[in-house]
């Protein structure tokens, strides 16, 4: 089976690289290859530091392009650490392109990249490659249990969705604007490409990782599903 993983920086990277979670992170990896099962594509976010260059390139008077630019050197920097962890079986160099990522996955188990171009988030990479790989399962490890109405950091009368169809995601996308740094659950791009392509999308928190193992297992587990 083909997965892609969009790994959110917030919790791979909270304040500095996370290495007891990269750790426990990559053996689940380990273990889903084993046996040469799964190929798995991990795409991974800026997290906290894509967010505070990006904030002090906009102090600074730089355009959103610019420090879009800004954040994804953020996933390379996140995606280059958890390299770190599994470069016995992944690419030695974070992909800078889909297609290198797809051409690395032919001779590798694993393969990590970042961000590519300026406005979208690693969302819109992870359904992209989804797409060019022809992948059969998508996850989106992120920093929220569930997706809800609206965001729920600003409004207690946001509800959780344990389930949602692709023009639900696209409405709850659009509501956010998208500047550098912006933060939606999954961006609108992503959302476009999750429902032109009718890609079955799972949302949960990246923190639990016996969670994570569970839904790409096929088991029971919390979070929300986007489909039809
Ligand atoms: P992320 O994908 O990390 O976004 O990209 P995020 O929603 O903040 O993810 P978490 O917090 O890690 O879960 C960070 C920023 O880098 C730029 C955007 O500005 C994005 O908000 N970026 C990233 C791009 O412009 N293009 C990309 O392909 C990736």
């Amino acid at each position: 089976m083909k997965i892609v993983i969009s790994i959110g920086g917030s919790i791979l990277a909270p304040d500095g690289a996370d290495y007891e979670y990269i750790k426990k992170f990559s053996s689940l990896i380990r273990e889903l290859i084993k046996n040469n099962e799964n190929k798995i594509a991990i795409v991974v976010g800026g997290g906290k530091v894509a967010r505070n260059y990006i904030t002090a390139s906009r102090k600074l008077g730089a355009s959103e392009f610019f420090s879009d630019l800004i954040g994804i050197n953020a996933t390379h920097l996140n995606a280059r650490v958890l390299i770190a962890s599994l470069s016995d079986i992944s690419n030695l160099e974070p992909c800078l392109t889909i297609l290198d990522a797809g051409r690395e996955l032919k001779n590798n188990n694993v393969v990590i990249m970042g961000g590519t171009h300026p406005g979208h988030t690693t969302d819109g990479v992870s359904a992209m490659l989804y797409e060019y790989i022809k992948a059969d399962l998508f996850v989106i490890a992120t920093s929220t249990d569930y997706v809800y109405t609206k965001d729920p950091r600003k409004y207690h009368d946001a509800e959780k969705l344990e389930k949602l169809s692709y023009d639900d995601l696209i409405k709850i996308s659009g509501q956010v604007e998208m500047g550098a740094g912006s933060s939606t659950v999954v961006d609108l791009v992503a959302a476009n490409i999750i429902k032109r392509s009718k890609i079955k999308t799972i949302v949960l928190h990246a923190a639990d990782l016996a969670n994570l193992k569970s839904a790409l297992a096929g088991k029971k587990f919390t979070g929300s599903v986007i489909g039809e």
